[in-house]
C-alpha cells in the first residue's frame, strides 16, 4: 500500500483541524482535496458550485482521486465531505472516519469565531434541514468504508490527533 491516511467525515466535523494536529505530532505532510481543487480552478468551492454545479465539482474530485491513487504516498489526505463517493477511495490509503452526531457538528461550527464564514463557504450546509438529511444518508456509508473510526465528540483536535495516530498504528 501507499501508506496514505485518508480522512473522511461530514462537513464541519474538524478534518482540517485534526489534520493540522496530526502533522505537528508525526512525520506526515498533509494535503486537502478541497484546497487542491480551489488552486486547480483558481476559485472557491462555493463559486464552483454556483457557476458550474455539483456534478462538475464531483468530476474534479474524481481526477484528484485518480491522481492520489497513482501518485501520492506517505501523506495525510483530508477530503471534502462528499469525496468518500469516489470509487477508488479504498485504493488511496487507510480510511479514517471522524465521527460525531449532526447536532454536535453544527454546534461546533457555530461556536467558531469565524462561524459565519464556515457556514457560508459550504453550499450544502446552507439549508440545515437538507444537511441533516444528507448526514443521515451518508453516515452509514462513512461507517462502512472506514478502517478506523475516531469519535471526535467533545474532544479537542489534539486529543483526536493522538487517538488517530494510535489507531492507525495498530491498524497498519
Ligand atoms: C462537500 C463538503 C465540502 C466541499 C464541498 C462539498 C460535501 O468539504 O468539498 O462543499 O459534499 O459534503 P468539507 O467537508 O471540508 O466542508
Amino acid at each position: 500500500m501507499n501508506n496514505n491516511v485518508v480522512l473522511i467525515g461530514f462537513m464541519g466535523v474538524g478534518k482540517g483541524s485534526v489534520a493540522r494536529e496530526v502533522v505537528k505530532r508525526s512525520a506526515y505532510v498533509a494535503i486537502d482535496t478541497d484546497d487542491l481543487i480551489e488552486s486547480m480552478e483558481n476559485r472557491k468551492i462555493k463559486n464552483i458550485f454556483q457557476t458550474e454545479g455539483e456534478e462538475y465539482f464531483r468530476n474534479i474530485e474524481k481526477s484528484v482521486a485518480l491522481w492520489l491513487e497513482s501518485s501520492v504516498k506517505n501523506t495525510l489526505i483530508s477530503t471534502g465531505g462528499g469525496f468518500y463517493k469516489q470509487e477508488n477511495l479504498k485504493n488511496i490509503g487507510i480510511i479514517v472516519l471522524l465521527d460525531s452526531p449532526f447536532e454536535k457538528i453544527i454546534k461546533r461550527i457555530k461556536k467558531h469565531p469565524n462561524a459565519k464564514n464556515k457556514l457560508k463557504k459550504r453550499p450544502l450546509l446552507s439549508d440545515l434541514k437538507k444537511a441533516k438529511k444528507l448526514y443521515d444518508e451518508r453516515r452509514p456509508e462513512y461507517l462502512k468504508l472506514a478502517d478506523v473510526v475516531v469519535d471526535v465528540t467533545d474532544k479537542t483536535a489534539q486529543e483526536c490527533a493522538k487517538e488517530l495516530l494510535e489507531k492507525v498504528k495498530k491498524n497498519g
